[in-house]
């Protein structure tokens, strides 16, 4: 595809050229990210980052992101803070806002809303999750992970076996991820969650349809015994249509390091998007786990950042130009 300009919406939109892009412009990120060098390629450049639901990581790593090609960050969070409480539709918001900003990051719980205002923005628009639909660049960075987790063991993509865990209804992160996997070889893909939040049959029907070998299971512990990933998620308890449903559902694939070290092979990779429920009742991926070097959640969180990175260098298309405006850091960096 032609990055140029181009909204980010959906996987769909993808062919496996453009991961090998995305991740080749990713890898470059790297002295900057972690504070190396730095450029100002995109001073001047304004991102509207609008999010209209809870978010800490893919609020804040977009942010990050721009600001680490030199560019300036807007915020809007909340529909309280923002005119769509006075009635004012996605359109008008779309046709203002992209005239204040040169890219936009939008967060909004309806699905299909971030498309709705892409069609009327001046501007290319980023999908940082629109409800249970898609997460385009957490499927991303979270595909960037695995290739990197996977990297000094001879194993790739082509071939990977993983565990999705959890609420696969209404995980939009993982909805984004079996689409990408689609554009990949002989991967093995086991589905585990109550049959009440099974991953949706189109998503399903489309790995079968990549020819990827597809189980699905109630059970965690038989389901995580022969995977590279063991990628589990949140109950997406604001998705239902009240705490007391979702409560009947927390806690039920607990993963914690006696669990691991009695079914994993050694060196399964463990995942989650974040935020982990840590309440008590729920405890998706116990703190025990946080010594376990392959609990690769927070270096997940960090491929963020060059995820989104590459995102916009090539949106905007400077990603040729990242290093021509580099310059050294001069204050202390822990990294
Ligand atoms: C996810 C989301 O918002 O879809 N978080 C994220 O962006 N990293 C997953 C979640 O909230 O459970």
């Amino acid at each position: 595809m032609d990055f140029t300009g181009a909204h980010i919406l959906s996987i769909n939109q993808f062919e496996r050229s453009d991961i090998e892009r995305i991740f080749e412009v990713a890898d470059a990120m790297e002295p900057y990210a972690l504070r190396r060098k730095a450029t100002r390629v995109l001073e001047g450049a304004i991102l509207g980052n609008m999010f209209f639901e809870p978010s800490t990581r893919t609020r804040v790593s977009f942010g990050a992101a721009f600001n680490l090609l030199g560019g300036e960050v807007r915020e809007t969070t909340g529909f309280q803070n923002s005119a769509i409480t006075k009635g004012e539709s996605l359109y008008d918001t779309a046709r203002v806002l992209s005239g204040y900003s040169d890219v936009i990051c939008m967060r909004h719980p309806e699905e299909g809303s971030v498309s709705e205002f892409a069609a009327a923005s001046r501007v290319p628009v980023l999908n940082g999750g629109d409800g249970s639909n898609e997460h385009p660049s957490q499927a991303l960075l979270d595909l960037y992970t695995i290739r990197q987790e996977l990297k000094d063991r001879n194993r790739g993509i082509d071939g990977l076996r993983i565990a999705m865990i959890g609420d696969l209804k209404h995980g939009r992160t993982v909805h984004s991820l079996c689409k990408l996997l689609c554009l990949f070889q002989n991967v093995q893909v086991t589905l585990v969650s109550p049959p009440e939040l099974a991953m949706p049959e189109d998503i399903v029907e489309k790995l079968r349809e990549a020819g990827h070998d597809v189980t699905v299971s109630e059970e965690l512990t038989h389901s995580i015994t022969h995977v590279d990933i063991a990628y589990s998620t949140r109950i997406q308890e604001e998705r239902f249509k009240s705490k007391e449903e979702a409560d009947l559902y927390r806690g039920r694939f607990r993963l914690n390091q006696a669990i691991y070290t009695q079914f994993c092979e050694p060196n399964t990779v463990i995942m989650h998007p974040l935020p982990r429920d840590s309440r008590a009742d729920a405890n998706e991926l116990d703190n025990d786990l946080n010594q376990n070097p392959n609990l690769a959640i927070f270096r997940q969180a960090d491929n963020g950042v060059l995820v989104r990175m590459a995102l916009f260098a090539l949106v905007l298309n400077v990603a040729d130009q990242v290093d021509k405006y580099a310059h050294p850091v001069t204050w202390y960096s822990g990294r």
